[in-house]
């Protein structure tokens, strides 16, 4: 080995560090094993959202989500307004792509998601606001939407997130159309719809704001207690896992995940990201990095805590900034498919292991 080559290295990581760089040079982008062989090691999976525009337009993303990932979930084109935009009329094209991207890769597929309250057909939140449909109706309607979704993606579906940000922060239960139109007993419904209509796909609870101990985790777990209780076939819960360096780490994670587990359930992080104001910095992508270690140490630590996805991998193609005005760099990738220090402690406890 050339005896220059070590110190040049680290004179180079030294200046890029002086200079506030968060990344590693493009070298060193596709060095060391994949993340999804060290998961693979682990017993567990590790997933990330994909963009479908990205995935046709952009080479190196659609190369390093079958290399890196062994678990993959539409961030929008399994949603209600993307499948069905006009009534009876269905474009599962996009949805189709990444069941094929998955299968030709090996990689599972977690559907996102069934019953939401955003990102809802116009006509049929235009329907139930005119009164054009009625709750009778509406039940109907969603039976369908469930059943024909999960029926055409049957035996290719590890985890469905069925029901999605159902709970406000304060444990009461979001006042959304389906609540009002139907009560609360749609969520049992959507439950039982959709392991009627795929009875192999391990079925969700899915929602932000929920990783450690708080009043909308336990609502989620009185829920769940009470469904399982009546029969109803909710076997897990996810945990997203959107967090934000400014506001700190959650508490009781560990508590959380097993009090749910303890209910014989499996668990999940299904949208993990970690935003910070920008600009970023070295300090802050190290807190970034630990928060990103932290949420998948405490998946390891639980035994039913088998998936871990990211939500977007690269800074490229995330949804913060447009959403939290001047937030951002929130994935283990820069715009440019740098490695941050957050994908090496992803990588540094996938191969730590349980
Ligand atoms: O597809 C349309 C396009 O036709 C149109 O021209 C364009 C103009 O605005 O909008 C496009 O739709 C956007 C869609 O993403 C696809 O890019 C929507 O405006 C935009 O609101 C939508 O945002 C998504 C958001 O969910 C919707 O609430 C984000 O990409 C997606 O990352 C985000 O994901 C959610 C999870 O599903 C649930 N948990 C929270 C998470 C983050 O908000």
């Amino acid at each position: 080995m050339n005896r220059f080559r070590m110190p040049v290295l680290a004179l180079l990581s030294g200046a890029l560090l002086a200079a506030g760089a968060v990344t590693q040079p493009a070298s060193a982008h596709t060095a060391g094993p994949p993340l999804r062989v060290l998961a693979d090691r682990a017993g567990v999976r590790i997933g990330t959202a994909v963009d479908m525009t990205a995935l046709a337009e952009d080479r190196t993303y659609r190369r390093t989500t079958a290399r890196e990932f062994d678990s993959v979930t539409a961030e929008n084109v399994m949603k209600w307004e993307s499948v069905e935009p006009q009534r009876g009329v269905y474009d599962w094209k996009p949805a189709d792509d990444l069941v094929h991207f998955a299968r030709a890769h090996g990689q599972v597929v977690r559907g996102h998601t069934l019953v939401w309250h955003s990102q809802l057909p116009a006509w049929l939140t235009t329907g139930v606001a005119d009164g054009s449909i009625d709750a009778k109706e509406l039940r109907g309607i969603l039976r369908e939407h469930i059943t024909t979704e999960v029926k055409r993606y049957k035996g290719r579906i590890q985890q469905w997130d069925v029901v999605n940000e159902v709970f406000e922060e304060d444990g009461s239960l979001r006042n959304s159309i389906w609540l009002q139109q139907l009560g609360p007993s749609y969520i049992a419904d959507a439950f039982r719809w959709a392991h009627a209509a795929d009875p192999k796909a391990k079925l969700f609870l899915n929602d932000y704001n929920v990783e450690g101990v708080n009043a909308k985790s336990t609502a989620y777990y009185n829920l769940a207690k009470g469904l399982r209780a009546q029969g109803v076939p909710v076997q897990g819960f996810g945990i997203q896992g959107h967090l934000a360096i400014q506001y700190g780490f959650p508490g009781q994670v560990a508590e959380n995940l097993a009090r749910f587990e303890a209910l014989g359930m499996q668990t999940a992080f299904t949208e993990v990201d970690v935003r910070m104001i920008l600009p970023a910095d070295a300090e802050k992508a190290a807190t970034q990095a630990d928060y990103f270690r932290r949420l998948l140490d405490a998946c390891l630590g639980a035994r039913g805590c088998r998936s871990f996805t990211v939500w977007g991998y690269t800074d490229r193609y995330s949804w913060v900034p447009g959403v939290f005005a001047g937030q951002g760099a929130a994935t283990p990738m820069d715009e440019e498919y740098g490695r941050k220090p957050a994908y090496g402690a992803v990588r540094e406890g996938l191969a730590a292991g349980r």
